[in-house]
């Protein structure tokens, strides 16, 4: 009993630094946590797509599909738009960026 709870401890947690590993490598490279240079900061675009998507199931859709084409007009950030440009594409499967856009809903940055 004890292994097969040590070994679930193991696994989700493995999970969870997957997912961290994932968005830091993917996204925080324009991305900054909390201060925008070239990309608007992790924790301004999270507060902006949880007022419009608080339910998780519902920001994690959204964002996902965004963020695997952006576009202009589903654009939740007109004005980051105009500052910085439209987001590049990045060539990610949906699925991986629902692992990426999970681990945004559930830190604080
Ligand atoms: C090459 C730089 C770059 C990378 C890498 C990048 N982004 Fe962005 N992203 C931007 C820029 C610039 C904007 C602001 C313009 C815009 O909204 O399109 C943006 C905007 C966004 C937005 C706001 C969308 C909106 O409604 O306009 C989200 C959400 C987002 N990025 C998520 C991500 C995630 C998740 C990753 C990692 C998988 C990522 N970005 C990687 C440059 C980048």
């Amino acid at each position: 009993m004890r292994y097969i709870v040590v070994c679930f401890l193991l696994i989700s947690n493995l999970e969870a630094n997957y997912k961290a590993l994932l968005f830091n490598g993917n996204c925080t490279t324009c991305h900054f946590k909390n201060k925008t240079v070239s990309a608007p900061s992790v924790s301004k675009f999270k507060e902006v797509y949880i007022v419009a998507f608080p339910k998780k199931e519902d920001f994690i859709d959204y964002m996902s599909k965004w963020v695997k084409k952006p576009n202009g007009k589903t654009s939740l950030m007109d004005d980051a738009i105009k500052k910085h440009g439209l987001m590049p594409e990045l060539a990610f499967d949906l699925s991986t960026l629902k692992e990426i856009t999970e681990y945004i809903y559930d830190t604080d940055f």
